[in-house]
């Protein structure tokens, strides 16, 4: 089966097998003959955090658990949505109804039950801002377990199904706790500008969820056109201490708070600094407006992208001793 389009980098990779899950106990059915345990798995939401290096000789699980139920009560309001939606269409049936808390995350690619994985977060606000719980299927049990938040061991773009956890559980559905008196969120700058450019000053979520999703599209090209799986590399963080060298030497490095006395670097100008942003190499390079961002100009193979993305690895390292790791999900 072509996974063409089943990876937003339009990477066109193999998969020897190929099963799609619309309900919870296709996942019992599947799991009840023993060949799919010990099996390689790869388990696909949306695929827009992966770079399928080679042909994947195991068993691709597609999710595809659809739904959206949501409660209110007094000021909360309790949202669940099956795994297999699609993530922006749950920022859309939140924001139409003033559930606030996700806004900030509109138009993120991907799907609902892979947004805990790397706890997605843009803008300001992160996943675990907004989490309660999230539902999953264990693989060696067959049994169904729920993860709280601290369960979860949410960090920057980490949590305990990228770590410890690792390909033993399938997360099925998500709870989150949104609120009907909205905290609105504009400390990113960009935010606050593009507000300003249109004269609102007491924003609605609908309104941040607008300019987000303005910014965005202006930024991070669309995948439907130009392959990508949006930042490829994280934002490195580092000790103080090796952040005041960097700055005695770069005295514009790009930083923020990175919590921990941890500085966080943008990873974008490290690699525009070293005259990346909007080469193109091959087939593959990086995006014009966005130098952390790798794209598939059309035909790259996942090999290409990965080799270009050593040469950012290692380019990044000799100009300022600091080591970019991968965001994506590497599948070879
Ligand atoms: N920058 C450059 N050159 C570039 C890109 C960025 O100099 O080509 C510098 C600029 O100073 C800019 C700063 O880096 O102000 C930050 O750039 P941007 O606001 O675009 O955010 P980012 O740090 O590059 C992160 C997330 C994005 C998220 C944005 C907005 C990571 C790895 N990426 O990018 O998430 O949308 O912040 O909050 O944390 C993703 O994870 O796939 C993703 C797109």
């Amino acid at each position: 089966v072509s996974l063409k389009n089943f990876n937003t980098f339009g990477i066109d990779a193999y998969a020897r097998y190929f099963v799609e899950i619309a309900h919870e106990s296709e996942l019992v059915e599947l799991f009840a003959d023993p060949q799919w345990q010990q099996i390689e798995r790869l388990v696909l939401g949306g695929g827009s955090n992966l770079l399928l290096v080679s042909n994947f000789e195991g068993l691709v699980i597609r999710m595809n658990i659809r739904g959206i139920e949501h409660r209110i009560s007094h000021n909360d309001v309790f949202v669940e949505a099956g795994g297999g939606e699609v993530w922006n269409d749950l920022v859309k049936f939140c924001v139409a109804r003033e559930y606030a808390g996700i806004e900030n995350l509109s138009l993120i690619p991907g799907s609902v039950g892979a947004s805990p994985i790397q706890n997605i977060g843009a803008y300001g606000v992160e996943l675990k801002d907004a989490f309660l719980s999230c539902r999953a299927f264990e693989i060696a049990t067959s049994t169904f377990k729920t993860f709280t938040k601290a369960d979860c061991k949410f960090g920057y773009r980490e949590s305990v199904f990228k770590n410890e956890l690792r390909g033993l559980y399938i997360i099925v559905s998500v709870k989150f706790q949104l609120s009907l008196t909205p905290d609105i969120n504009t400390q990113y700058g960009a935010i606050g500008q593009e507000l300003a450019n249109r004269g609102i000053t007491m924003p609605t979520i609908k309104d941040v969820s607008d300019v987000v999703s303005h910014i965005r599209v202006s930024k991070l090209p669309d995948p439907s056109t130009i392959g990508n799986a949006g930042s490829f590399f994280k934002n490195p963080l580092i000790s103080v201490e090796e952040f005041g060298v960097l700055q005695a030497k770069f005295p514009d490095v790009v930083n923020y708070p990175g919590g921990d006395g941890l500085v966080k670097l943008a990873a974008g100008w490290l690699i525009e600094q070293c005259g990346w942003k909007g080469k193109v190499v091959g087939n593959t390079g990086t995006w014009k407006n966005q130098a952390l961002v790798l794209v598939n100009n059309g035909g790259a193979t996942g090999a290409e992208v990965y080799s270009f993305s050593s040469q950012i690895i290692d380019s990044v390292y000799t100009k300022f001793g600091v080591m970019l790791q991968r965001e994506v999900n590497i599948i070879s």
